[in-house]
């Protein structure tokens, strides 16, 4: 009889990529650098509630160029594919370049993408691509400068953010999508004019429905433009085919115009939820994690990391969490939950 000892297997449980109580992978990790931004949609970041006096998180309470990559390693290990950088503005926090070219080294990430509204891209697009960004995706509400001034709250002209859109594609940051919250009565006459300025292979455009993320934007139902009358409205113009998801839990619904110049998206969480389907984790600045973009608590990620974790202990940790994960808010949504729930703000925690 062989004397050898033998260690005991591991349970799978304690090292397959964990699935949520719906049976959701997780697959997609959405990390916010800064909660600024240098602009004032009203339904993100409405004047009055960030006026001067708003405190924004200190920079000692931000997570670090390296916190933030060693805990994507420690995410793609439970299955993470996907990263997205987003805000607030992520190209407001110093460095980011530096981040951009250390989490694009980390193992089994596929694809690194930003969330931006494109005020910085002109100047750099070149050096983010270079650092190793695979692609950008844009919030631009209107063409109509007047119009994007109100739907931006800031006096920051149109054109160059088209300009600095133009500077991904040549930097190569491909395919530019273009982020388009629609409100009622504001700019849902302006979604024709923008589905054709960005037709064609570089582009996708994707039409949000106006959602109540956070307490602080006054959301009503009836600001609401159903995504149905959009597509209608664009249909009638270009003809519209339905194609299939990319991938599971694509949050856009994609069609491609009849002449096969491009395709369009649109993002329904308030006419057709998705959670069936959602794989998304959300990282705030300061490290807390959240599993649905309506949280109301995050879970401490940045205290584990100071206290002196391990990466076994972070990984047991998130395996943990994700295992009870229960989240579907968008399917569950009520009057009530819209308006009174604490949630987290979009801009704190990103988009
Ligand atoms: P791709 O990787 O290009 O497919 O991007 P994406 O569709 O995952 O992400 P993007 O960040 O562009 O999402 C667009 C918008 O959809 C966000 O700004 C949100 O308004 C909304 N959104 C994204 N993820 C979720 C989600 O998990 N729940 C809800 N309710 N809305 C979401
Ligand atoms: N509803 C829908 N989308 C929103 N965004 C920000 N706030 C809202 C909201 N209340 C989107 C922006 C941007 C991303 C950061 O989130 O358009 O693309
Ligand atoms: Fe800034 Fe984007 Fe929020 Fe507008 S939606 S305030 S650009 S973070
Ligand atoms: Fe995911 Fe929450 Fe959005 Fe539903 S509401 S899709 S659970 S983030």
């Amino acid at each position: 009889m062989s004397t050898e000892k033998t260690t005991p297997p591991t349970p799978a449980s304690e090292t397959a990529a964990p699935a949520d109580t719906l049976g959701r992978p997780l697959r997609d990790l959405r990390i916010s650098v800064t909660d600024r931004c240098n602009f004032r949609c009203p339904y993100c970041m409405p004047k009055e509630v960030f006026g001067r006096k708003y405190k924004f998180l200190p920079r000692s309470e931000l997570l670090t160029f390296e916190e933030i990559t060693r805990l994507a390693g420690i995410f793609s290990a439970l299955g993470v594919r996907k990263l997205r950088l987003t805000g607030g503005e992520p190209t407001i926090r110093r460095g980011l370049p530096k981040l951009v070219r250390m989490l694009s080294a980390v193992d089994g990430i596929e694809d690194l993408a930003m969330t931006t509204n494109a005020s910085r891209l002109t100047a750099m697009a070149p050096e983010l691509r270079q650092a190793g960004l695979r692609r950008v995706t844009v919030s631009l509400d209107s063409l109509d400068d007047a119009r994007f001034r109100e739907m931006s709250g800031a006096e920051f002209p149109v054109d160059l953010v088209l300009e600095g859109i133009e500077a991904a594609r040549r930097a190569g940051l491909l395919p530019v999508k273009i982020n388009v919250v629609v409100k009622r009565g504001v700019n849902e006459d302006d979604a024709l004019a923008i589905a054709r300025r960005f037709r064609g292979p570089d582009y996708i455009v994707r039409f949000i429905e106006y959602m109540d993320v956070g307490t602080t934007n006054g959301w009503r139902t009836d600001d609401v433009v159903p995504a149905a009358e959009i597509i209608d409205t664009i249909g009638r113009e270009l003809p519209l085919e339905a194609i299939d998801p990319n991938y599971r839990g694509e949050v856009a619904r994609r069609w491609r115009y009849a002449d096969g110049k491009g395709e369009v998206g649109f993002i329904a969480s308030v006419t057709e939820p998705f959670c069936g389907d959602c794989t998304r984790a959300r990282l705030s600045a300061d490290g807390q994690l959240y599993t649905c973009l309506f949280a109301v608590k995050g879970h401490d990620l940045r205290q584990l990391l100071r206290d002196g974790a391990s990466d076994e202990e972070i990984e047991a940790f998130l395996r943990g969490l994700w295992s009870r994960r229960t989240d579907r808010y968008s399917e569950q949504r009520t009057e009530k939950t819209a308006t009174r729930r604490h949630k987290v703000e979009m801009s704190y925690i990103g988009g």
